[in-house]
């Protein structure tokens, strides 16, 4: 039998950005939940509780958001992340087709990975929006709430405090919804698990 083969593509510093910033965002959403709906009747967690996790959830996302963008900026990660413009839309298109028919068909996947591209276009362009827009939306309107004294009063009549709420709750959501679609597609690998344990060894099996 041919030996298994494997990519190393998940370097140590990726994966504990990636494990702490995954339980930090779990956090996020179930407190963040349990804020939004606590009332006299029902709440998940205690309020007080729910506030002081949300806080310090959102405290260490943010620091270690530092490390993902660090790293992106100074290894060989970033190269993962670049976008070409050629070609955009047909790739993008191209994977899409693939896992809504061709994968159901047995067909083989249009963008493997290897050494060199380590995501399929549909993956890297969510994980571009998700890491540069999303999050840093998230963190910079999670930390003026944390001070609502530097939020501007008023924007059109409107109270600066709730728009800004308003933006960090639509791009928590954003993200929920991301994760849930992140979470089936990881699950598509040479095995459900395999891709799971790949962000956790570091070693990706190839289908
Ligand atoms: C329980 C929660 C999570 C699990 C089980 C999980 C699982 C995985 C797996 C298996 C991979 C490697 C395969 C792949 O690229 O698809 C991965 C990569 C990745 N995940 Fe997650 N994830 C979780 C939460 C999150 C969250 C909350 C975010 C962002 C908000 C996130 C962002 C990423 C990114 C950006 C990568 C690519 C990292 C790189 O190789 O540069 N993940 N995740």
């Amino acid at each position: 039998m041919a030996a298994e083969e494997k990519l190393y593509l998940y370097p140590l510093w990726l994966r504990v950005w990636h494990g702490i910033n995954a339980l930090g965002i779990i956090t996020l959403i179930v407190t963040g939940i349990s804020m939004q709906y606590a009332s006299d009747q029902f709440s998940i967690l205690r309020f007080d509780v729910a506030v002081n996790l949300h806080n310090v959830a959102g405290i260490t996302v943010s620091v270690f958001y530092l490390l993902f963008f660090l790293g992106n900026l100074f290894t060989n990660n970033k190269k993962f992340y670049r976008i070409k413009s050629k070609g955009f839309g047909e790739r993008l298109m191209k994977q899409a087709r693939y896992y809504t028919y061709g994968m159901f068909k047995g067909e083989t996947c249009p963008f493997p990975v290897s050494e060199k591209r380590k995501f399929n276009p549909l993956q890297k362009y969510s994980y571009v929006v998700v890491m540069y827009v999303f999050v840093p939306v998230i963190i910079v309107t999670g930390i003026a709430l944390l001070f609502p004294e530097l939020i501007i009063d008023e924007v059109y009549s409107l109270s600066g405090v709730m728009l800004t709420a308003v933006f960090h709750g639509i791009a928590g959501f954003l993200v929920f919804i991301f994760l849930l679609i992140h979470l089936y597609v990881a699950s598509i690998g040479k095995s459900p698990k395999d891709n799971f344990k790949g962000i956790i060894t570091g070693w990706h099996s190839k289908a």
